[in-house]
Formats: structure tokens, C-alpha cells, sequence
């Protein structure tokens, strides 16, 4: 091997070096990326599910109803918080950086998602057999505000909810996050 040759290989070895770690720090965002965002449609196949029972498309079955209902409760909470961890801000992804900026009402939203799947869950479990009338909304049920508008605290709240009524409260949990940490579409 002449010394010009070897020189090249030399460099070959020195750059691939140096670049390995960035490919596979570009590799782990796009991943990164892409497992929250099926995460979230899940969530939404989940949320339609859920609704189409509410709304009587769909014939109530209690053991899909819990299913669904779990299904976004495993995504919530920590496991949620985990997807947008250091800076979420990734090519590729419409996470905003108020994500980094405000991450206490994130990460609380992130929470009162898994409350409200998990209260959902459980009235399944309680009701196997039919969509009651205790589990529907009653008129003049505020959605999101407590008595004179004061906000309280969800976990608290749920208990005497009904199932109905958390529902909204976790539809709109997914909509408050969207509006202040998702960059809109276009
Ligand atoms: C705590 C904040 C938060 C909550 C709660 C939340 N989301 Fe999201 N969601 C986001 C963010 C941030 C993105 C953008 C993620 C990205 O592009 O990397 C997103 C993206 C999405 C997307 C688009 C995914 C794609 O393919 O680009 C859907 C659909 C979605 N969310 C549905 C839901 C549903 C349904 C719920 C409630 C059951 C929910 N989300 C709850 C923060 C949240």
C-alpha cells in the first residue's frame, strides 16, 4: 500500500468514526419522533372508541371500553413525560419549546390524562354489562371549571364524576396540551 492510499483509508476510519455517533444520535431522535407520535394515535383511535360508545355508533362492549380506556391511561402520565424528555424540539416533530420552558403544566397535564383514563377504566369495570344512566353526564355538569371557577384538583374531582363527564374532562386534557405545546399545523 502506497502512503497516499493509506492516508485515505486513514481518513475513511477517522471520519466514519466521528460520524457513527452522529448518525445514531439522529437515528435515536427520528425514533424518538416516531414513537410518540404512534403513541398519540393510539391514544386518538383509543379516544374515538370510546366516544362512538358514548355517542351510541358503536354498541357498548365493557371489556373494549376498559381496553381503550387503559390504553391511553399506559400512554399518560410518566410514560408521556418520558416522549418529550431534554429538548423535545426534533426535526420532524411539532413539539414546541414551551414544552422546555413550562414543564410543571406539562407534565401535570400528563398526569390528569392518566386520572381520567384510569377513573374511565374503572367504570367499565363497574358497569360490564350495559352504558347506564349513572354514567352519563347530568345537566348542568360544568365541564373544566369548579364552582366559581375555581380549578380543582382533578384526582379529587374524578371520584364523584361521572364516567361521561371524565371523558370530556380527558378530551379536553388532550386538547389544552395540544393548544399550548403543539406547534399548529400550518
Ligand atoms: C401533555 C401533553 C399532551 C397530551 C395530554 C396529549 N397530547 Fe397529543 N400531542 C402532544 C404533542 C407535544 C404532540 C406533538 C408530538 C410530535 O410531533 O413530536 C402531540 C401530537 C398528537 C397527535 C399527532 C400525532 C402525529 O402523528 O403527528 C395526535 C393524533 C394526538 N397528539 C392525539 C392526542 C390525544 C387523542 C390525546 C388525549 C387522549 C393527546 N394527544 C394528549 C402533547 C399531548
Amino acid at each position: 500500500m502506497n502512503f497516499k492510499a493509506c492516508a485515505f483509508l486513514l481518513a475513511a476510519i477517522t471520519l466514519a468514526g466521528i460520524a457513527a455517533p452522529v448518525t445514531n444520535h439522529v437515528l435515536a431522535n427520528e425514533n424518538t419522533v416516531v414513537a410518540r407520535q404512534s403513541d398519540m394515535k393510539s391514544m386518538a383511535e383509543a379516544a374515538t372508541l370510546i366516544d362512538g360508545m358514548f355517542k351510541g355508533t358503536t354498541s357498548y362492549d365493557s371489556e373494549l371500553f376498559k381496553a381503550a380506556a387503559e390504553s391511553i391511561y399506559k400512554r399518560s402520565g410518566s410514560a408521556l413525560v418520558a416522549h418529550f424528555e431534554g429538548n423535545p424540539v426534533i426535526f420532524g416533530s411539532k413539539a414546541s419549546s414551551t414544552i422546555m420552558s413550562q414543564r410543571e403544566k406539562f407534565d401535570s397535564l400528563a398526569n390528569d390524562l392518566g386520572v381520567y383514563a384510569s377513573s374511565l377504566s374503572s367504570a367499565a369495570q363497574r358497569h360490564p354489562d350495559a352504558l347506564t344512566q349513572d354514567m352519563r353526564m347530568k345537566a348542568g355538569d360544568v365541564i373544566g371549571l369548579g364552582p366559581f371557577g375555581k380549578k380543582t384538583d382533578p384526582a379529587k374531582a374524578v371520584l364523584s364524576m361521572p364516567a361521561e363527564h371524565a371523558f370530556h374532562m380527558l378530551l379536553q386534557t388532550c386538547t389544552s396540551c395540544h393548544a399550548k405545546y403543539r406547534l399548529k399545523t400550518d
